[in-house]
């Protein structure tokens, strides 16, 4: 009985903290991405990154966020993505992984819903 307790406590403490990280994710998210992206609401600049957590991994995604010049160069998803958006490169913001991260648990959030 105290294990089953202690596994609700644990599980209700991991779900309320992924959802304050992926709260701190669209905080970024909504000041850095969305001069160029939507959820949702279709192209802009760049693409509309809803769905992108299923058509993408979550570590290519992270590269993206992290090294876009170097993805623009190298990876052929990326160079085909740079020709159909007019050749407007993504920007390179500096974030740190952790700020990456929590963008990415956001998206996820988002792609959950329908
Ligand atoms: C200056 C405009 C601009 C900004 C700012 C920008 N992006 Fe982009 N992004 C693009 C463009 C344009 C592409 C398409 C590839 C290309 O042309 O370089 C892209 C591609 C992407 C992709 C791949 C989309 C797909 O369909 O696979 C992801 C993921 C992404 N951006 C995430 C972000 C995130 C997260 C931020 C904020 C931290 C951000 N971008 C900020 C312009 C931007």
């Amino acid at each position: 009985m105290k294990n089953i307790l202690l596994s609700i406590l644990i599980l209700a403490v991991s779900l309320f903290s992924l959802d304050t990280f992926a709260q701190a994710g669209k905080a970024i998210f909504d000041s850095k991405c969305v001069v160029c992206h939507t959820l949702g609401k279709g192209k802009l600049i760049g693409p509309d990154l809803k769905g992108v957590t299923q058509r993408r991994k979550a570590d290519w995604i992270k590269k993206m966020i992290k090294d876009p010049e170097n993805m623009l160069k190298t990876d052929e998803t990326a160079k085909k993505l740079l020709q159909e958006y007019n050749q407007v490169p993504m920007i390179n913001m500096g974030l740190k992984d952790s700020e990456i991260d929590a963008i990415i648990a956001y998206l996820k959030s988002e792609d959950k819903k329908k």
